[in-house]
């Protein structure tokens, strides 16, 4: 079938199999060109199909030859039907990983479940024996607790006042001014049991349980900080709540993990568009501003470069370089004072009429349509395309 884009707000129905193919492949010859990381050889990495977790995986396989198991929850497609960019994402990772020589299996499923858990400490047993780096990527609106059933949703809200601000619709371009209220209720509470750290603790207890993780393994997740701009609605609101739990969990299993001399870290990074940002009010006009600004001095990056840093320069490059509350830094470009003040700047004049030029609304729509695969430069839209493809090893 022939494949368009379909968009309803911040998401798009529709997704492309060679556009997605063509992102993985691009991300993959980015890491080779990187060169060798001396990394991690076994990796899990949970929510490996999409944005960072899929930077992740990629970076392992394919900058220090891992093998890697991938979990997420993403729709394969049906006949007329496309799937979403996540299996389509897998496919193409796990076709390349196997022309490589490299191990490389999924599980699609709900990784806040006991079974998917269960599904993972199996296969590990049986291919793995051990892992040694664990990614927690995850971004969901929604957890069903295993323990007691109780299904949580997330809020992306301030805590305390009404907070108001400029956002912008990146389809259109249209600067809007939006006040959104404030969390009430169990509003924190339940943000917290959805993107806080039980979860990625509930995984590392499962694995070390079993005697999964090898001698000195690491474990990481990602966390988000950003600029004043979007401090009510994000780092002092419901979601910035979750990430403190987050944060706050690293240490809990760092004390869980000494005992096999392992390590727990956050690594705070770069906002970037992903699905899970595009959700989120005021953040994609702070990303444009943002993406001009940082092009300008040359020192932009994606998911794949994020990840290819963190591991090449902080996680396996010898210098952490922690900050005061023990967390890795790889926003540290996007923080940089020169950076923060230009965005500061020009967050103050955009309108509709300025911001293609001042922001990178551009820049910002392109890398939306790129998650779904579509506007990848090379892929012919045009062709007919088979939108049934499957990952090769859940068939
Ligand atoms: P994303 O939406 O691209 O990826 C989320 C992944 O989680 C996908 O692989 C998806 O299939 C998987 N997933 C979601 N629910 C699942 C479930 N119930 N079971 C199994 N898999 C599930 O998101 P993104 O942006 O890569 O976010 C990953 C982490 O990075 C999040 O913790 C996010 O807060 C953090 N982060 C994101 C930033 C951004 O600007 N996008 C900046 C800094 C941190
Ligand atoms: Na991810």
């Amino acid at each position: 079938m022939i494949i368009e884009p379909r968009t309803r707000g911040f998401i798009c129905l529709t997704s492309h199999p060679v556009g997605c193919e063509q992102n993985v492949i691009n991300q993959i010859e980015y890491v080779k060109s990187k060169g060798k990381i001396e990394g991690a050889k076994k990796v899990l990495v949970i929510g490996a199909s999409t944005g960072f977790g899929l930077a992740s995986r990629i970076s392992s396989a394919f900058g220090s030859d891992a093998a890697t198991i991938g979990v997420f929850f993403d729709k394969p497609a049906t006949e007329g039907r496309p799937g979403s960019p996540g299996f389509y994402n897998t496919a193409a990772f796990e076709k390349q990983a196997i022309a490589a020589g490299l191990y490389a299996k999924s599980i699609n499923g709900d990784a806040f479940s006991n079974e998917i858990k269960e599904q993972v400490v199996n296969l590990i047993k049986e291919d793995l024996g051990q892992v040694d780096l664990v990614i927690y990527s995850l971004a969901s609106p929604v957890r069903t607790h295993p323990v007691t059933g109780k299904r949580y949703k997330s809020v992306l809200k301030p805590i305390g006042d009404v907070f108001s601000n400029k956002t912008v619709d990146f389809h259109t371009g249209k600067v809007s001014e939006i006040s959104i209220n404030p969390a009430e209720g169990e509003d924190v509470e339940n943000t917290i049991n959805v993107m806080g750290g039980e979860d990625w603790k509930m995984w590392m207890d499962a694995l070390q349980s079993e005697n999964l993780l090898a001698e000195g393994a690491t474990t990481v997740a990602y966390s988000y900080i950003g600029p004043e701009v979007t401090k009510p609605v994000y780092r002092n609101g419901t979601i910035g709540a979750a990430k403190d739990h987050l944060e706050a969990t690293a240490f809990t299993i760092a004390d869980d993990l000494k005992s096999i001399g392992g390590k727990a870290f956050v690594s705070v990074n770069k906002a970037l568009v992903t699905q899970a940002s595009s959700a989120i009010p005021v953040i994609p006009l702070y990303i444009s501003l943002l993406y001009k600004v940082m092009k300008a001095k040359g020192i932009h990056e994606g998911c794949i470069e994020q990840i290819q840093r963190l591991y090449s320069e902080r996680l396996f490059g010898g210098d952490l370089a922690l900050d005061e509350k023990g967390r890795i830094r790889v926003d540290d470009w996007e923080m940089r004072e020169d950076v923060q003040a230009e965005v500061n700047k020009l967050w103050k004049t955009a309108t509709t009429e300025n911001l293609s030029e001042i922001g990178d609304l551009e820049g910002y729509s392109n890398d939306f349509y790129n998650l779904f695969g579509f506007k990848v430069d090379g892929v012919d839209y045009d062709a007919d395309v088979n939108e049934v493809v499957n990952v090769p090893s859940i068939q």
